[in-house]
């Protein structure tokens, strides 16, 4: 099948390059050409496991293909996906900004040729599509097409095994001629038994927030318990487990730390509550995971303090992971965003390490913060080391060789990757998240 992908951002150039491996033949187009220029040259412009060596075997194979032109991208696509950016809109208020979405529609509406199906893959507000089928209706009163909504839930640092292996296949559509057309799109999924679920396109609108915002509360909730673990002198890396092996409950998102992060459960937390506020409905879970997730922040800059003595002002901290995740070098919402600074300001000098963020984190992080070759040089006469995010590479430290350079032996690892016990048992001062 013929399809083209609007957006080469992180979902774009994810969808379309695991649609070229489907089979399919994939124009991905973009305005930004550098961005096109540099996927033409065989290079990805963001860090995603797997991603580039799937990309230059689709265009070696002749299945994927990138261009800034709409006439060359649009015209013969039976399926066209938007995968635009949905930014916060920059009023601040939460709500997505759909500028990007209604642009897509209008440049493919010139450009439609036979019956096409128009999907919406961004995260949209509900009645986004509706609105899409107007602006192309507008454009191109003649268009045989329609519209559906077909979200996506891809994780990043996993999003390829995510596309290939999903959970399951959430496709919103008016139509049995869209249906058929989706189908076809996903047919090697249904040949591994993937559940594909088929609803109406404000059901798969909704779908993706209400699934994004039930595991931001899920991680908020067990925040929140690792938080009375810490006054009730209770573990929490036991209780999790527990509650985990509860089918009800499931052992996923069960991790405390320092926050969620990211471009997505930050955004779509916010962009859903406006939502239920425009329909005058309430999501008070939501609004208290939201609540809960700023707190947390705050609370980790807290224990840092407590950590050495009530005041980091002076100290050197070494910072180990600067990403809202490990496997990615994505630095939106990540919680060294709000955590760093806020050592800064209290007087703390910072010298942090990641393994693909460094380059992000500098637009993202105040000028002072330094930045280390490896996790060793970060720690060299450090007062304390802060684990914020549980790279491979800091799984394993040779925590002799840490001791030995820091100054102050003060380990406070807020993914909880190291036994407290072990730690202590290296002579270093141990501070987690909801344990001992
Ligand atoms: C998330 C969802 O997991 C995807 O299903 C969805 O498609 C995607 O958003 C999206 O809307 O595009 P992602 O933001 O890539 O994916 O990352 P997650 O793995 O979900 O992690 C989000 C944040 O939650 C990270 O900051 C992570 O550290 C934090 N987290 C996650 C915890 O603090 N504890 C946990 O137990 C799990």
């Amino acid at each position: 099948m013929n399809i083209t992908i609007i957006g080469t951002g992180y979902v774009g150039l994810v969808t379309g390059t695991c649609l070229a491996e489907f089979g399919h033949h994939v124009t991905c187009v973009d305005k930004d050409e550098d961005k096109i220029r540099q996927l033409r040259k065989g290079k990805v412009p963001i860090y995603e496991p797997g991603l580039d060596a799937l990309v230059n075997k689709n265009v070696g194979e002749k299945r994927l293909r990138f261009t800034t032109d709409f006439v060359e991208a649009v015209p013969g696509a039976e399926a066209v996906f938007i995968a635009v950016g949905t930014p916060s809109s920059r009023r601040g208020d939460g709500y997505a900004d759909l500028t990007y979405i209604f642009e897509a529609a209008r440049e493919l509406a010139g450009n439609l040729t036979g019956y096409t199906v128009i999907i919406d893959k961004s995260t949209v507000p509900v009645g986004t599509a509706r609105q899409v089928e107007r602006v192309i209706r507008q454009t191109n009163p003649d268009a045989d097409f329609d519209v559906a909504s077909n979200p996506e839930f891809l994780r990043e640092g996993a999003a390829i095994n995510d596309f290939m292996r999903p959970d399951r296949v959430v496709i919103g559509v008016q139509t049995d001629r869209a249906r058929q057309v989706l189908q076809e799109i996903y047919k090697p999924l249904y040949l591994l038994d993937t559940p594909i679920v088929s609803t109406t396109i404000e059901t798969a609108e909704l779908t993706k927030y209400a699934a994004n915002a039930f595991l931001a509360v899920k991680i908020s909730f067990i925040n929140e318990i690792a938080n009375i673990c810490e006054a009730v002198d209770a573990d929490i890396s036991a209780l999790a487990k527990a509650i985990g092996m509860d089918g009800r409950i499931g052992s996923k998102f069960l991790h405390p730390g320092p926050g969620y992060g990211g471009s997505c459960f930050p955004k779509d937390t916010l962009a859903l509550l406006r939502i239920v506020q425009e329909h005058g409905e309430s999501l008070r879970i939501v609004e208290a995971a939201v609540e809960v997730n700023s707190a947390q922040k705050a609370r980790m800059v807290k224990k840092i303090r407590e950590s050495l003595g009530g005041s980091v002002a002076g100290k050197t901290l070494a910072v180990l992971g600067l990403t809202f995740k490990p496997e990615t070098d994505d630095m939106r919402d990540a919680p060294a965003v709000t955590i760093i600074p806020a050592l800064i300001e209290k007087g703390a000098m910072v010298r942090a390490h990641d393994p693909k963020g460094m380059q992000e984190a500098a637009k993202y992080l105040p000028a002072e913060v330094e930045y280390a070759k490896d996790a060793y040089d970060a720690c060299k006469n450090a007062d304390a080391v802060i684990l914020m995010t549980e790279w491979n590479q800091y799984r394993a430290l040779d925590l002799k060789k840490i001791r030995s350079v820091m100054k102050y032996p003060v380990f406070i690892d807020l993914r909880n990757v190291y036994e407290p016990e072990k730690l202590k048992s290296e002579g270093f001062h141990y501070t987690g998240v909801g344990r001992k």
